[in-house]
């Protein structure tokens, strides 16, 4: 199973400063000696970690495929269309979220919006893939605007996991729709990665490639990488926060590890 390593968090540190270090320019060389097979970076519309001169750099050094994540607003569109990346992949942003927080929804103006930056890039040869939850609509969806990749959203399933299987119901993160009973966390557990596993099946039948992410880590990725073809997996945050204390080489070496 192949690697995107998502590396924002490297300039969210940054950001914290409001400096030049540590750049996320930096990582690419370790990301490939370590194993990984894609960069995957987000260029949000507030710019709240990843620059367009970071974007830039990335893109013209990275040994590896460059994964740009983007919105569909038109300004991003043409940035990313000048930029060239590997693959750009569609996600839903809002403002006001820390992290993106579900798959892009199927309706209008939101499906013209995408039918028209998919024609854009495809026509500039660039790759194109969206990030969708894994359901049957979303996966249609996919299939009519002509995408090369879905990545599904495992959101769900890490945020289930983490309230089950960490201690994070007893911080104040606690997700408080998921103070439930354990005996019910499981159950939803459980049909999380079934409707992953359905959404992968629906989805493989239709030609598309499928990747996956979004909260994935050392502990849960395991049901994950289980799931007969998804093919790829981004993942950020984890790798980023293990690297703090094993060094990044380590860190994407234990995942690609865990996903080979
Ligand atoms: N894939 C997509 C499309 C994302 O938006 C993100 C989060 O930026 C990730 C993967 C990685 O998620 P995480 O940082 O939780 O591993």
């Amino acid at each position: 199973m192949l690697l995107g390593v998502n590396i924002d968090h490297i300039a969210v540190l940054r950001e914290a400063r409001k400096i030049n270090d540590p750049d996320p320019l930096q990582a690419i060389g370790i990301a490939q000696r370590s194993g990984a097979d894609q960069i995957t970076i987000h260029l949000r519309e507030d710019r709240r970690h990843i620059h367009d001169e970071d974007v830039r750099k990335i893109i013209d050094n990275s040994p590896l495929p460059v994964n740009l994540e983007c919105s569909v607003d038109p300004d991003i569109v043409e940035i990313v269309a000048e930029l060239k990346p590997h693959r750009a992949t569609f996600v839903p942003e809002k403002r006001e979220e820390v992290t993106t927080e579900g798959g892009l929804s199927m309706d209008e103006p939101n499906f013209s919006n995408l039918d028209k930056a998919i024609h854009y890039l495809k026509a500039r040869e660039i790759e194109t893939s969206l990030f969708i939850d894994p359901t049957d609509e979303a996966v249609r969806g996919a299939k009519t605007l002509g995408v090369d990749w879905v990545e599904f959203h495992t959101g769900t399933y890490a945020n289930i996991y983490a309230m089950l299987y960490t201690n994070l119901s007893k911080t104040h993160h606690s997700i408080k729709p998921l103070e439930i009973e354990r005996s019910k966390l499981k159950k939803l557990l459980k049909e999380a990665i079934t409707q992953l596993e359905e959404a992968t099946r629906y989805a493989d039948d239709f030609g598309l490639k499928i990747a996956a992410g979004h909260g994935l880590n050392y502990q849960n990725v395991k049901a994950i990488t289980d799931i007969e073809g998804i093919s790829e997996l981004n993942i950020g945050q984890s790798i980023i926060a293990r690297s703090v204390f094993t060094g990044l080489e380590k860190a994407i070496t234990d995942m690609k590890k865990l996903l080979s």
